[in-house]
């Protein structure tokens, strides 16, 4: 005889929850619970990523459908994050936590679209791309942010020429400085980089999330944020702190930086934020003196090439040249600098693709509100 569901729930409601001394059914965090004889398959959300109580509760619930239920049973989990979780159970902790809460849920509520530029290497363009997206964009009419969370590389206060420190308001909330026409707040305003080398990923993670909450963005149509190189805890806080509208994922061709940005894209797909496209960087060289060449030194198409493979969209490619480099050097992004350049209307045309890209996006699924994130190991 197959195994009912409401006997798996009846012996799941004996499994507590050691956080918050409740057991995982009262809690809702068992979800799409199926069962076919002896197999029951089901998600366990957890609020937030935890793998040894993930091991834990996997291990309990087991244990309590073979003692409840049937000693044969065969219990598959998934485990999965709801981050919008955490929001709701710790609800009931206190007037501190709802505060908190309550600031976390209103820092972007001005921001219609969030999007992350991340790459799985180092140094394949990533703060380039993005400061030349959200110029491009800003161009266009919209009210971009950019918001450059490498805080132990910030790149954004020199591409974008800027050395003052921000004004903070009454309220004690920074208020971006504008350049180029975007709205711009760098972790290279307000830490000294020396100092942060030494910081480990937690604090990381814990000043960017302050700085989403005391930042005055106010209304923005855009607001683009610069990741830290890679993929790991630092980068998949972020995006998880974060409601993301949709990722762009930056690569150079060649096969060490394919890899990496194979796992970027893996990462948005873990956490269910959209991957807007791919954009490669660095594409082929033009030398300044022979414009009319092309030289593919890191080899070809290769970022096309994964973004075919990946199924997500081709958003572009940007030639390596050295107006480029030096624009970004000087502090104003090609794009501001030398529109009508062959590379500032490569960076216009991937930047339109992407608020093409993200106009369906948002008319398939609706306009970003909260997007309960979700991590399927
Ligand atoms: N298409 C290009 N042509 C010429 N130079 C480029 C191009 N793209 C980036 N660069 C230069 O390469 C260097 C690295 O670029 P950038 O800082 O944007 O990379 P990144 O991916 O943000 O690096 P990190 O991983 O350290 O954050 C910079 O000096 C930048 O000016
Ligand atoms: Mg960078």
């Amino acid at each position: 005889m197959s195994i009912h569901k409401e006997e798996v729930k009846s012996a799941l409601s004996q499994v507590l929850h050691p956080t918050y001394s409740k057991d995982l059914i009262t809690l809702g965090l068992v979800q799409d619970l199926i069962t076919q004889d002896k197999y029951i398959s089901f998600t366990l959300e957890l609020p937030k990523k935890d793998d040894q109580l993930a091991s834990k509760l996997k291990k309990d619930c087991e244990k309590a459908v073979k003692k409840f239920i049937d000693p044969e049973a065969v219990v598959d989990i998934t485990i999965g994050i709801n981050i919008s979780k955490q929001r709701e159970l710790e609800g009931n902790g206190g007037d501190d936590q709802q505060q908190q809460q309550k600031k976390e849920q209103q820092v972007l509520s001005g921001v219609k679209n969030v999007i992350a530029v991340a790459s799985g290497k180092g140094g394949v363009g990533k703060s380039t791309i993005a400061a030349n997206l959200a110029v491009s964009i800003a161009q266009t009419g919209a009210k971009v942010g950019l918001l450059d969370t490498d805080i132990y590389g910030p790149s954004i206060p020199t591409m974008f020429g800027v050395s003052e420190r921000p004004n903070i308001t009454t309220q004690k909330k920074l208020v971006p400085i504008k350049k180029h026409g975007v709205h711009l707040v760098s972790m290279g305003f307000l830490v000294d980089t020396d100092q942060a080398m030494i910081w480990r990923g937690p604090m990381v993670t814990s000043a960017v999330k302050q700085f989403m909450q005391e930042v005055e963005w106010g209304e923005l149509d855009y607001l683009i944020l610069d990741l830290p190189p890679g993929t790991g805890d630092i980068q998949l806080t972020i995006v998880q702190t974060v409601p993301l509208t949709g990722a762009v994922v930056v690569s150079t061709p060649q096969n060490v930086a394919l890899d990496d940005a194979r796992k970027g894209v893996a990462m948005f797909g873990k956490v269910n934020v959209p991957v807007l496209g791919i954009i490669e960087n660095m594409a082929y060289f033009v030398p300044e003196d022979m414009p009319e060449k092309k030289y593919y030194i890191f080899g070809k198409h290769g970022a096309r090439n994964l973004a075919k493979k990946l199924e997500v969209p081709f958003l572009g490619e940007v030639p390596l040249r050295d107006n480029v480099r030096k624009t970004s050097d000087s502090g104003t992004p090609i794009v501001a600098d030398d529109p009508t350049s062959a590379s500032g209307i490569c960076l216009k045309e991937i930047a339109n693709r992407v608020q093409q890209t993200l106009a369906i996006r948002n008319k398939e699924q609706g306009e970003t509100e909260k997007i309960d994130i979700k991590i399927r190991p």
